[in-house]
């Protein structure tokens, strides 16, 4: 079973998505891979009152770390578990580069939905220049042992780490299903390293430019157990090509 995840950054209107829901309902009905979706948080009433029952799974794309406050246009987890979401991506690259968003912010965030009972989907991934000179394992490594800093094996298990190199997002650039392969591989390895959690206990993902026709060679691989689909889950026939592709 595979996990295909589709993160809808911000796209889609409330008219569109009640198509959108209806038709991923009835595309999901045979899957037998898990399929959700992270809908803009505005939208997640929406998604409850479509969703709430079918075979899909839904979230945010990030909230805050605070139960509550004065912090103008977030959001909490709370917030979100007052509409049964199950997932909040935490760390996208875009909210590390265009919002600033630290390692520790990040950490913080993590605890905070595994608190909640949300399973957070941690981001995380190498730039192009990083990669050019060699660093993406040492990349990838810090990110991943600050944003788990302090948290218990139990807790580590329910995160659903998603590697997304930063030079093949939403660029149609694809990392091959080797590149994909060994930057997993690595993460499970470290996870490994930081709490004993085998590889087999972790949920792994490629994220950046999956889509129908290099979908299936990626989610063959031993160490990707499934995707986090940025544009090709805008469409329900990309993204049905893609959750059925294996
Ligand atoms: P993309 O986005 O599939 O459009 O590259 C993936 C992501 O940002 O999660």
């Amino acid at each position: 079973m595979k996990y295909l995840i589709g993160n809808m950054k911000m796209n889609m209107d409330f008219k569109s998505l009640q198509d959108y829901f209806k038709d991923l309902i009835e595309a999901t009905k045979d899957c037998k891979n898990t399929v959700g979706v992270c809908v803009p948080s505005v939208y997640l009433e929406t998604a409850s009152n479509n969703l709430s029952g079918a075979n899909v799974l839904f979230g945010v794309q990030n909230m805050h770390y605070e139960d509550k406050g004065a912090f103008t246009g977030e959001i909490s987890a709370n917030m979100i578990n007052d509409f049964d979401a199950k997932l909040v991506i935490v760390g996208h690259s875009e909210r590390r580069s265009l919002f600033h968003e630290s390692d520790e912010e990040i950490n913080l965030k993590v605890k905070k939905a595994i608190a909640s009972g949300l399973t957070p989907i941690l981001c995380f991934g190498e730039t192009k220049e990083e990669r050019e000179e060699g660093k993406e394992k040492y990349i990838v490594q810090s990110q991943i042992e600050l944003a788990l800093k302090d948290l218990s094996k139990e807790d580590i298990s329910k995160i659903i780490f998603a590697y997304e190199p930063v030079w093949a997002i939403g660029t149609g650039l694809t990392a091959t299903k080797e590149q994909a392969e060994e930057m997993l591989a690595h993460t499970k390895e470290l996870v490994f390293k930081i709490c004993g959690l085998n590889a087999d206990e972790i949920i792994g993902l490629y994220g950046g430019s999956m889509k129908p026709s290099n979908a299936k060679e990626l989610l063959e691989m031993p160490s990707i157990d499934g995707g986090l689909i940025g544009g090709a889950c805008l469409k329900v026939e990309d993204f049905k090509q893609i959750f059925m592709a294996v």
